[in-house]
C-alpha cells in the first residue's frame, strides 16, 4: 500500500471537512459553542495551550486525527521512542528522548545501552560544571574562570543560546556568557574585543567537529588565547570540547579527558540535552540544567501515553498539517511576547525547516504535497510594528503560536499588564477581523479575521516549563514528518552549498556561471583597491 498520505481515504475525509469550514466564521464557531474554550483548550503542568481561535470543528478535529491513525503515528511514535533507526538515510536512530528520561528503559544501540552512556556524560557535566564554580578548574594563569564563549553554528548554538537567554533571571552572576557562530569574522572579534583571556574558556561545540564555521573560529580563537598567554600550553585550561568525533578533537589539540561526548543518535537540532548543553550547564547551574531536562522528560511522557486527541504536540501537529495541506498556508509564525524568548523563532527555524524541508519521501518518491512551512516571527510587541499588518490584512492565512507568560520575572507590574493584553487583543483581532460596515465603507480599513492562532500560557518562564515547551515542539514536527512520510531526522539540502563553498576555497572553480564569476571578479578587484 502507497504511503503517500494524499492517496488515503482519511486524506479525502479532512478535505471534505475543509470544503464544509469554507464560508463558516470563527467567531460563529464560538456563538455556536459557549464551552469552546474549554473544550478546546487543555493545561499541562505549568502550561495552558489554547487551541479554540482554530478554523476547525468536531468533524475536522476527528478527521485529521484518523489521519494520523492512518499514517501509523502511534507505531512511528513507538519506533522514536525505542530507538529504532528511524533516521533511514543516515541508519540512525533518533533518541534526543533518552537524554532526559531519568530511568533505564533497556534501550540498546549498535550494542551499546544507552542509558549508562547518557548517565556518564551527565555526571561529567555535573563535576565540571561545580569545578568550575567552586574555582577548582582554573585557567593557565591560576585565576578562575568568569567567562564562557561557546563557539558552534546551527543545532550547536541556536538551543544552547535560546535557553540561556530564556533563562536570564537563573543565570549565575559570576559568569558571563557569549556565543559565537557565524564565519562572518566581525562576530568572533566582537567577542574577544570584550573578554578577558586568563578568565576565558572556550566550548568548541561540533557535533562532527569538522564544521568549516565552527573550527575556523575555534582555530582563530586559540590563535588569540595562545598570543595572549604567550604559551601553547594553555590551550589545555582554556578549551573543551562538545562533539561526537574524538579523533578531530585531539587532532585539535584538545585534551579528550577535556571533551564531553554524545552519540550520533542525537541530531543536531536536537541536541541541547547532550553534551552540546554545556554552556546552559555552566551559566545556570547543574540542577537547572536537570529541570530543563526533566521539563522536556514529562513532555515525552505526554506525548507517549495522552491519547491523540488530548495530546499538545499530536494536536499541534494536525493543526499544522490541516493549514499546510488543505488551507495552502505556506507559513507559520511564532510570536513570543516575552523578551527573553527572542531567539525562539530562530530556534524552531532550524528545528522546523531542517527537518521537514523536504521535497521526497522516504522512499525517495517526490512528494506530490507540501511540506514545511516558512517558520518565522519575532518577540511581542515588537512584531506588531513589523509584519502583523500583513498578518492581519495580507492575501495569505498566516497560523500563529502566541505564547506568553503569566508570572514575570521582574517587577514592572505595568508592563507585563500592558503586554499580556497585547497578547490576547492581536489573536483577538486576527480572528474576528471587522467588516465593511464597521469600518465606515472604507475597504482599506477591513480586516477579513478568521485567521487562526493557537496561544499557549506558561505560568512561569522557568527551566523545567521551557523544557516542556521545546519538547512538545519536537514532538510536533517529528508528528508531521511521520504523516508526511519524510525522514525528519537527516539534512541533505545543507550540503550543496557546503561543497561549493569548499570548492572556491580551494580554488575549484572553474565551472563557474557568469553571475557567480562575475560576483567574484568584483569581490577580487575591490578587495585589493
Ligand atoms: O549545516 C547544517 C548542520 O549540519 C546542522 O544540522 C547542524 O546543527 C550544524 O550544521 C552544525 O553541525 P556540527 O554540530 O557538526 O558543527
Amino acid at each position: 500500500m502507497s504511503n503517500n498520505p494524499t492517496q488515503k481515504k482519511e486524506w479525502h475525509d479532512v478535505d471534505t471537512a475543509q470544503k464544509a469550514l469554507v464560508d463558516t466564521s470563527l467567531k460563529s464557531l464560538f456563538d455556536e459553542d459557549s464551552k469552546r474554550f474549554e473544550t478546546h483548550s487543555i493545561s499541562f503542568e505549568g502550561i495552558l495551550f489554547d487551541y479554540s481561535k482554530h478554523l476547525i470543528d468536531h468533524t475536522a478535529l476527528r478527521a485529521l486525527i484518523k489521519l494520523a491513525e492512518a499514517c501509523d503515528v502511534e507505531g512511528w511514535r513507538a519506533k522514536l521512542l525505542t530507538g529504532e533507526k528511524i533516521n533511514t538515510t543516515e541508519d540512525r536512530a533518533v533518541l534526543h528522548t533518552a537524554l532526559r528520561d531519568p530511568k533505564d528503559r533497556g534501550i540498546v544501540v549498535d550494542g551499546e545501552e544507552v542509558y549508562p552512556f547518557v548517565e556518564k556524560t551527565l555526571r561529567q557535566m555535573q563535576a565540571f560544571d561545580k569545578d568550575i564554580a567552586s574555582g577548582a578548574w582554573r585557567g593557565f594563569t591560576g585565576k578562575k574562570i568568569q567567562t564562557i564563549v561557546n563557539i558552534g553554528i546551527g543545532g550547536s548554538h541556536l538551543g544552547p543560546n535560546l535557553v540561556v537567554d530564556a533563562l536570564t533571571p537563573y543565570k549565575r552572576p559570576s559568569i558571563q556568557t557569549h556565543f559565537v557562530a557565524n564565519i562572518d569574522g566581525a562576530d568572533l572579534n566582537s567577542v574577544l574585543e570584550q573578554i578577558d583571556p586568563e578568565t576565558t574558556l572556550f566550548l568548541v561545540a561540533s557535533k562532527t567537529f569538522t564544521t568549516q564555521e565552527t573550527m575556523e573560529n575555534a582555530r582563530a580563537a586559540r590563535a588569540w588565547m595562545i598570543e595572549k598567554l604567550g604559551s601553547e600550553n594553555c590551550v589545555t585550561r582554556h578549551f573543551v570540547a562538545l562533539s561526537t568525533n574524538e579523533e578531530a578533537v585531539k587532532a585539535f589539540g584538545i585534551d579528550p579527558d577535556h571533551m564531553f561526548a554524545f552519540k550520533d543518535w542525537v541530531g543536531g537540532r536536537y541536541s541541547l540535552w547532550s553534551a552540546i548543553g554545556l554552556s546552559i550547564v555552566l551559566s545556570i547551574g547543574f540542577d537547572n540544567f536537570k529541570k530543563l531536562l526533566d521539563g522536556a522528560h514529562a513532555a515525552d511522557k505526554h506525548f507517549r501515553t495522552a491519547e491523540l486527541g488530548d495530546n499538545i504536540p499530536v494536536l499541534m501537529a494536525l493543526l499544522g498539517i490541516w493549514y499546510r495541506n488543505f488551507w495552502k498556508a505556506g507559513s507559520h509564525a511564532v510570536l513570543p511576547y516575552a523578551e527573553n524568548l527572542n531567539l525562539l523563532p530562530l530556534y524552531l527555524q532550524q528545528l522546523d525547516m531542517e527537518s521537514n524541508g523536504k521535497r521526497v519521501d522516504r522512499e525517495g518518491e517526490a512528494v506530490t504535497y507540501d511540506t514545511a512551512p516558512v517558520i518565522f516571527g519575532q518577540p511581542g510587541t515588537n512584531g506588531q510594528h513589523a509584519f502583523y499588518q500583513m498578518l492581519h490584512q495580507g492575501t495569505d492565512i498566516v497560523p500563529c503560536d502566541f505564547i506568553g507568560i503569566i508570572r514575570p520575572d521582574h517587577t514592572l507590574k505595568k508592563h507585563h499588564q500592558l503586554l499580556l493584553n497585547n497578547l490576547v487583543a492581536q489573536s483577538q483581532a486576527l480572528m474576528l477581523g471587522r467588516t465593511l460596515k464597521e469600518a465606515n465603507n472604507n475597504p482599506h480599513r477591513v480586516f477579513p479575521g478568521g485567521r487562526p492562532s493557537s496561544t499557549f500560557l506558561l505560568n512561569k518562564l522557568d527551566p523545567y516549563t521551557l523544557g516542556i515547551l521545546l519538547a512538545f515542539y519536537e514532538h510536533k514536527i517529528f508528528v508531521q514528518g511521520v504523516i508526511w512520510n519524510i525522514n525528519s531526522y537527516d539534512q541533505f539540502g545543507v550540503e550543496l552549498g557546503k561543497e561549493l563553498a569548499q570548492k572556491l576555497e580551494k580554488g575549484e572553480n572553474t565551472e563557474l556561471d557568469g553571475s557567480s564569476q562575475g560576483l567574484l571578479d568584483r569581490i577580487k578587484k575591490q578587495s585589493s583597491s
